[in-house]
């Protein structure tokens, strides 16, 4: 029978592990286990509609918003691995208002704090649309040995060690960047192990896909109105018009638009006005993803990554995806802003 070779997410990391001097194989560990909490999460996605877990846990999250079951059940699952890892020294995630200190002797040993969003897209599980959990690896800087500070989760994007997404869609893919290319890993569910499937993404650096909720055009910056105008005019030349496509889950609607060449726009509205996207575990993991495969990713006038976060749910406006796209999009932006 033809066998072909497949690499799995564990090999992988141990053989980039290997390949930079004076790793020790913490960082691995820790990878291993966001590994090992997304398969738990994949497999609860996946009999939701079976079980009684679809639908409001009863519970209000920090900023407001109802909690579904399976919002808690993520929390508590890469809560768990992480601890068990004892690499991390702590989380930050959506779902608790400050970041969770891990008081073990071991995890305060660990060197890593971690910020996530650990089921992004829930409001949508109900209709069976694809989730995802996002996460972001930090080095700390509060002494190892003690427990964190604040400042371990509130660092800018720029010194990220890793991050990635798991999308629970039509399959599920683990997706990272360690800051050399983004890899992407398909779960094989009769092994049940990510197999790389997607080596070195790069994202397409002019994109012919759009992705905002129009619903909220009349509350648009005018330049964002324009920029949407633009992308339905016809210019065969330049492939327009676009098409549009929006999931309302940041993880379902980066992914399609990374691989397929597109701009994810969540500007500022009345109702956000600051934006609706999470600087923290939402934009700068998502950030470093779109600039690790070629594309970038903006706040509208500055590189997502370089923002001081100052407060763990500080929201942002936020575009990110193909090169070309962000750059006419700033222009707009720019242009209409100073008229
Ligand atoms: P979460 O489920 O973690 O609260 O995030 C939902 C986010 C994001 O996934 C998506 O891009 C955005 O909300 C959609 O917002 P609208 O429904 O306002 O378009
Ligand atoms: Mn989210
Ligand atoms: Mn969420």
């Amino acid at each position: 029978m033809f066998m072909h070779k497949v690499t799995t997410l564990n090999q992988f990391i141990v053989e980039r592990q290997a390949e930079i001097p004076g790793a020790t194989g913490e960082f691995s560990r820790l990878l291993h286990h966001v590994g090992i909490a997304a398969k738990k999460v994949h497999r609860e996605v996946n009999k939701a509609g079976l079980a009684d877990i679809l639908g409001r846990a009863g519970t209000i999250n920090v900023q407001g918003e109802n909690q579904q079951k399976l919002d808690v059940f993520a929390d508590n699952t890469f809560m768990d691995e992480l601890r068990a890892s004892g690499e991390c020294c702590g989380v930050a995630t959506e779902e608790n208002e400050s970041a969770v200190a891990f008081d073990e002797d071991l995890c305060r040993r660990g060197k890593y704090a971690v910020c996530m969003d650990p089921l992004d897209g829930s409001s949508n599980i109900d209709a069976n649309v694809p989730v995802g959990t996002i996460f972001s690896i930090y080095r700390r800087l509060s002494p190892v040995g003690e427990r964190p500070s604040e400042e371990d989760f509130l660092q800018a994007g720029t010194a990220q060690i890793a991050a990635g997404y798991v999308i629970y869609g039509s399959s599920t893919m683990l997706v990272y960047t360690a800051g050399r290319g983004v890899n992407g890993f398909t779960l094989d569910a009769s092994i049940g192990e990510f197999c790389l499937s997607h080596p070195l993404v790069q994202t397409p650096a002019r994109g012919r896909i759009y992705s905002i909720n129009e619903g909220n055009y009349a509350n648009f910056p005018v330049g964002v109105k324009k920029y949407i105008k633009y992308c339905q005019e016809i210019d065969e030349a330049s492939g327009r018009p676009y098409t549009s496509r929006y999931i309302g889950s940041l993880v379902a609607d980066f992914h399609r638009n990374m691989l397929r060449g597109g701009l994810f726009l969540y500007p500022e509205t009345s109702r956000y006005p600051e934006g609706k996207l999470r600087l923290v575990y939402e934009c700068n993991p998502v950030a470093f993803i779109a600039e690790q495969s070629g594309g970038a990713a903006t706040n509208g006038t500055r590189r997502v990554l370089e923002l001081t976060p100052g407060s763990l749910h500080r929201r942002v406006p936020f575009y990110a995806g193909s090169r070309e796209m962000a750059g006419k999009l700033m222009e707009f932006l720019e242009f209409f802003n100073h008229i």
